[in-house]
């Protein structure tokens, strides 16, 4: 007799996939089974209406069934649990996973604390608008990775139409995205921010240290002075030089890419206002009470996780697009690419057993209407199957003719609708398959509350998809070995292969 967790796929195996239009034909329910629209009322930081329309993907009745008997032989519920409680969800670094805690939900003496850091960081941001540390123009985010793509997302997503600072991210160790940066930036008025939760990062610490040179090389008395560190490790930010008053400490228990939360939101409470930082926290939370009330398929972010799932391992897709019909999600897909393939692109199981199937499909995608005249070709017409989500907003984010947002919309959705009707034409150049599956998200508008959801579902998904691989998203040694080589190769020690060594000579590295 098999284990439920192998019962479960074998039954997932069986299910004969019948093609969507004929999915749609069968049941004429089908949208109102597979859609769900989520309301929250957040009082004063606003509201967020999002609609989650995942009918054009090829879950059945009888699929959803068995993923939900999948969940339970994974323990869906229990590990669900664990991620709220402080439960040590990231067992190869033997860590509990706060980041839910920095928006309100986990265990309340992390709530308690991350408050009080919300608080000190409100009080600084406050005092910098105020004018303390003098006239603030720019800052500098200076981080990499997880340090970097959600400020930058955020803070380009909500400042379309004005910052109380102008931000520049920064994080690749190529010193000209560094230069780039001076050159937009007036370093009389210039804040830094060091973004790093180990505060050891090779590429943050090389470009903070370039970055107070140029203060100092331009005139500014006190570098140091103009520095504020956000980290979870403040005793290294303060021998490295940072006064104290200006460290905004996070709790080593929140992972890089869910970081967005703590202190590394800084950039975007400085830019946007505590207001819409507190929108952001907000929305997110909202999210982690739906995630963790609902069960089964009426879980959004789980019925997204199942969609996934059955793509990447009963339809052997290896990669999974993400389409925002918006501007101010342009860095959506970026964002996305860490916390999805960083999370889950594994090959142990949480006992350290090889996974049984693929695990993270490669996550890739831009923005729309661009992109139809990119990449659509393939999505259309190519022999690579590759499910898509749309993500829109009803509410355009522009001032101009409603005739531009109005040609956005009906653009996201024709493409939706093309994909899984095709059309057949006698020349096989000019045919379209069909049958290809996309999910839509329609949120009301886009403001602070609603990217904190947005991003906070994704959040959930990934985690929901790590829990029916039986995987540890927590963690990342994956990305250490390439580390230890660049040093070795800087050091020029150890042996290396031949290729490596004849590139390190033409490179001038040998
Ligand atoms: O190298 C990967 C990584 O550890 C990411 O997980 C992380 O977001 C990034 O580097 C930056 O790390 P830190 O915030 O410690 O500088």
């Amino acid at each position: 007799m098999s284990d439920p967790i192998s019962a479960a796929w074998d039954r997932l195996a069986a299910i004969r996939p019948s093609a969507l239009a004929d999915l749609f034909e069968a049941d004429p329910a089908r949208v109102e089974k597979l859609s769900r629209r989520l309301e929250f009322g957040l009082g004063e930081l606003g509201d967020v209406g999002m609609l989650f329309d995942w009918s054009k993907t090829h879950l059945t009745d009888d699929a959803l069934s068995a993923f939900e008997d999948l969940a339970a032989a994974c323990d869906f519920a229990e590990r669900r649990e664990a991620l709220f409680t402080g439960g040590i969800v990231n067992p190869t670094e033997g860590r509990a996973a706060n980041h839910g805690a920095m928006r309100g939900s986990g265990p309340e003496a992390e709530v308690e604390e991350a408050a009080a850091l919300l608080a000190r960081m409100g009080m600084l941001v406050g005092a910098i608008h105020e004018g303390a540390l003098g006239e603030v123009r720019h800052l500098i985010h200076i981080g990499i990775g997880g340090s970097a793509l959600g400020p930058a997302m955020a803070v380009d997503a909500l400042t379309r139409d004005g910052a109380r600072v102008d931000v520049h991210v920064v994080s690749n160790i190529d010193g000209l995205a560094l230069e780039q940066a001076f050159a937009a930036c007036d370093p009389a008025s210039t804040l830094i921010a060091v973004a790093s939760k180990t505060f050891t990062t090779i590429e943050t610490m090389t470009n903070a240290a370039s970055a107070l040179k140029w203060l100092d090389e331009n005139g500014v008395a006190d570098p140091y002075g103009r520095v504020v560190a956000l980290t979870a490790n403040p005793d290294r930010a303060v021998e490295w030089g940072v006064d104290e008053t200006r460290v905004l400490p996070f709790p080593e228990s929140v992972g890089g890419r869910y970081s967005l939360w703590s202190s590394i939101g800084f950039p975007v409470a400085l830019a946007c206002g505590m207001e819409d930082f507190r929108a952001l926290l907000a929305g997110a939370k909202a999210i982690d009470d739906h995630f963790r009330a609902a069960e089964g398929r009426e879980n959004v972010p789980l019925l997204a996780a199942f969609a996934d799932q059955y793509y990447a391992r009963l339809r052997g897709c290896q990669t999974r697009a993400v389409f925002a019909y918006d501007e101010r999600l342009a860095l959506l897909p970026d964002y996305l690419q860490q916390l999805e393939m960083e999370s889950n692109g594994k090959r142990v199981t949480v006992e350290g057993k090889p996974v049984a199937g693929p695990t993270a499909p490669v996550t890739w995608g831009g923005v729309g209407t661009d992109a139809q005249h990119a990449v659509f070709q393939l999505l259309h017409q190519g022999t690579h199957l590759v499910p898509v989500d749309f993500i829109a907003s009803i509410a355009p984010g522009d001032m101009l003719d409603p005739a531009h947002h109005r040609a956005l919309l009906m653009n996201c959705l024709a493409q939706g609708a093309a994909l899984m009707a095709g059309s057949g034409n006698e020349d096989p150049a000019r045919a379209y398959p069909g049958d290809r599956p996309s999910a839509m998200i329609l949120v009301d508008d886009i403001d602070a509350a609603t990217l904190g959801a947005l991003i906070a579902f994704h959040e959930h998904r990934t985690f929901a998809n790590a829990v029916l691989m039986r995987i540890n998203p927590f963690d990342q040694f994956g990305v250490e070995l390439g580390k230890a080589i660049a040093k070795r190769i800087g050091a020029g020690e150890g042996e290396f292969d031949p290729s490596t060594r004849a590139l390190m000579q033409a490179a001038g590295l040998g």
